[in-house]
């Protein structure tokens, strides 16, 4: 595991920015696995800057998001499709033929689901994986559980990630409960993984991710067992895991 650590937020989207480019330059039919929350936004916005100077185009590419919530529609305000068309797609030349994200609408969720990890599979599977992280060390929305799933499925949001996405809402009660998220296993058969994370709130997150044993506690500890991953932090957090570069 590589251990990237950054002064500030900034570098942070320049250095995934930088890695995101050059796999796509690699590969322009690469296919990304997308993130939402705050963590990404900065990237998103390099990579839209990158474009803009002309040095990426996304038009052979195709992303799979992580998550939506249950209940929203595609063009609800916070769903994650709409933050994803506002944050990214809509400023960039990918195909939206080529934009997945879970339908957290759809009727039935098993086969949705389904759906979407049979999607990922014909598609040739996910090249480059970027994720952000949970205070409580969630990926996706794989929360700590005494079992974690392996595919695509729904879930119930832990009351702290409910509280935490409140932000985005204007009352606790508006809400979703539950979402649809990529799993343990649909992540971690990404051929390469980018995790973020700034602030000293995800400091025991990035501790556990860290710590060399795996637990379903903190699930973004298995990606220990990937062998290919790349890590970037901010100095925060570094120094409050008192971050020695050897553990990496
Ligand atoms: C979002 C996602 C979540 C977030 C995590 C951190 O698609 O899958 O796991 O990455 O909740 O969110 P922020 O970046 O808002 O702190």
């Amino acid at each position: 595991m590589r251990v990237v650590v950054v002064e500030n937020d900034k570098e942070m989207s320049r250095e995934a920015a930088n890695l995101i480019q050059e796999r796509i330059k690699e590969k322009p039919n690469s296919v990304l696995g997308l993130a939402t929350g705050s963590t990404p936004i900065g990237t998103y916005k390099e990579l839209i800057r990158y474009h803009e100077q002309g040095s990426v185009f996304f038009s052979k590419a195709t992303a799979f998001n992580l998550d939506e919530y249950c209940g929203l529609d595609g063009d609800h305000a916070q769903s994650y499709a709409r933050f994803m068309k506002e944050n990214f797609f809509q400023s960039i030349d990918i195909d939206s033929e080529n934009t997945f994200i879970p339908k957290g609408n759809a009727e039935d969720k098993q086969v949705e689901c389904e759906r979407y990890d049979a999607l990922i599979r014909e598609r040739g599977g996910i090249d480059l994986q970027l994720l952000g992280i949970g205070e409580n060390g969630h990926i996706g929305f794989n929360e700590p559980n005494d079992l974690l799933s392996a595919g695509t499925h729904r879930v119930e949001l832990d009351q702290g990630t409910i509280e935490a996405n409140s932000r985005f809402f204007d009352s606790y009660e508006e809400v979703p409960k539950s979402a649809l998220t990529m799993g343990m296993g649909t992540i971690l058969k990404a051929k390469e993984i980018v995790l973020l994370a700034s602030g000293v709130k995800k400091a025991e997150a990035i501790r556990g991710l860290l710590s060399g044993k795996i637990s379903t506690k903190n699930p973004a500890s298995f990606l220990q067992l990937h062998p290919r991953v790349t890590i970037i932090i901010d100095r925060e957090i570094a120094d409050a895991i008192q971050l020695n570069q050897d553990i990496a």
